[in-house]
């Protein structure tokens, strides 16, 4: 490792967030990525690195089952900032053979197929966006299960050899909310209808007052299961 951890996170420690990602993109030129469900947590931070002309790469991973909301709030974010977000498809092959053999509904019938569908459509995808490329940007946020608690700012991920690095992993929503509106961000206006966090349209749902955030997705399986592989902790 030419960079040691403790020697990042000593460097990052006392800087915003915006100054954070700037000094991890001098740090690691053309090596750092930005990966963008299009929720407001990642449409904040696509804001601090565009706004700021931060050369840090965005992504997105289109399963080809988002919502039609998430596919506007892309083109919005195009449009308003004049870029050109990088999409990752799933290979035509497994993904043909996937749905002609099980139908193009499986994910609901056991969590074998579930997983099965979120590896091609995210997880190979993922591992080609993070190829040759050195730290990981995510819009992950503690507030959104106990599992993401644990999770350091800045940390190794041992499963892809990157580092990872969270800006808003202590926020709080309202934190986001305020972000959001103060900077006249374009997001998802699933928010405004009880959406928290925003995967495929088939396995997301709005949750309830005082449910825990996580509870809108893949609600059919029990929670230990509810991880679509993207973040392996
Ligand atoms: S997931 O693991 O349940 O799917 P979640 O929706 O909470 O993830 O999002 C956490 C972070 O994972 C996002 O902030 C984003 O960095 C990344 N992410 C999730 N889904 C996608 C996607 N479709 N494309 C790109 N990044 C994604
Ligand atoms: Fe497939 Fe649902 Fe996973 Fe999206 S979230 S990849 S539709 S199983």
């Amino acid at each position: 490792m030419a960079h040691s951890l403790e020697i990042l996170i000593d460097k990052i420690s006392g800087l915003n967030e915006i100054e954070a990602l700037r000094l991890l993109a001098g740090e690691f030129p053309n090596e750092i990525v930005f990966s963008s469900s299009f929720s407001w947590e990642d449409q904040a931070i696509t804001h601090m690195i565009l706004s700021n002309q931060i050369p840090v790469e965005i992504f997105t991973l289109d399963t080809g089952r988002l919502f039609s909301e998430t596919y506007y709030v892309w083109s919005r974010t195009n449009e308003i900032y004049n870029t050109k977000i990088k999409p990752y498809y799933p290979q035509n092959q497994p993904l043909e053979g996937y749905v002609k053999e099980n139908g193009p509904n499986a994910f609901y019938e056991s969590v074998d197929l579930r997983k099965q569908c979120c590896f091609i459509r995210k997880v190979e995808p993922l591992n080609r966006a993070l190829q040759g490329k050195k730290i990981w940007v995510t819009g992950l946020r503690a507030e959104h299960s106990p599992d993401r608690h644990n999770l350091q700012q800045l940390e190794w991920d041992d499963s892809h050899q990157l580092y990872k690095y969270h800006p808003l992993l202590h926020w709080t929503t309202d934190q986001v909310k305020n972000f959001i509106a103060e900077n006249h961000i374009p997001y998802n206006t699933l928010h405004d209808k009880g959406f928290v966090s925003i995967g495929c349209a088939p396995c997301t749902r709005a949750i309830k007052e005082g449910e825990d955030f996580r509870a809108g997705r893949w609600w059919w399986e029990d929670d230990s299961k509810k991880e679509c592989g993207l973040h392996v902790h």
